[in-house]
């Protein structure tokens, strides 16, 4: 092989290692410092866009393997019509059809606890943690009210991560199934978000 050949094979093969380098490097979503810092300096050239989501979220607070177990409570939940007081930590599968055995696409893991002492509502505090495809490694943070009884919940997105940095946006829940005897749900999220 002459010399120019071999130059540039030695060429291709380097910059098909920085195209999979690359490629490895925008599939983790969480990034060094200089990475954020490079990001929030090109901000002001970046355009806003809108991302819908769409998925399932599987409440399984009975049986073997809970996804949603009670961490606290007062002494008057027990009485509470409305279970004030109520806490609870979750990991609750999100998946991309109402069925248990549907492809799960991340989880939601976080804090929910019954807050009114006259309607059944909770408070949401969450993160969508997002498992596989473009969004793998990236997440979205909910604060919301979450009236369970009432057929649509909205819910303010105040944040997220990865490809979700600085994210705004709603997340509006919707119970597809109930199981009163297990007291399992399966609840459809509809996710409206804006970021960069
Ligand atoms: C809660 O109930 C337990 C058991 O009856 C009692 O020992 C405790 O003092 C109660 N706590 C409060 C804050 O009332
Ligand atoms: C998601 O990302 C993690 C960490 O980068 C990786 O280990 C995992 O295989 C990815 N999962 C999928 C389904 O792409």
């Amino acid at each position: 092989m002459g010399k120019q050949k071999q130059l540039l094979l030695l060429r291709l093969i380097l910059s098909y290692s920085t195209i999979i380098s690359l490629l490895l490097a925008s599939a983790v979503a969480q990034k060094e410092p200089k990475e954020v810092e490079k990001w929030f300096k090109k901000l002001p050239h970046t355009k806003e866009k809108v991302t819908k989501l769409h998925f399932y979220f599987h409440d399984v607070v009975s049986g073997k393997n809970p996804t949603s177990v009670p961490v606290g409570r007062a002494n008057s939940t027990f009485t509470s019509p409305t279970y004030f007081g109520l806490v609870s930590m979750i990991d609750n599968p999100l998946t991309t059809g109402p069925g248990p055995k549907s492809k799960v696409m991340g989880r939601a893991q976080g804090i929910t606890g019954y807050a009114s002492s006259e309607e059944l509502c909770l408070l949401m505090t969450l993160n969508f943690v997002f498992t596989s495809g473009k969004y793998n490694g990236s997440t979205i943070s909910v604060v919301g009210y979450n009236p369970i009884n009432h057929m649509y919940r909205e819910m303010p997105i105040v944040g997220g991560s990865g490809v979700f940095r600085l994210a705004r946006g709603i997340a509006t829940a919707e119970t597809a199934k109930f199981n009163a005897r297990s007291g399992n749900a399966v609840v459809e999220y509809n996710v409206m978000v804006l970021h960069y």
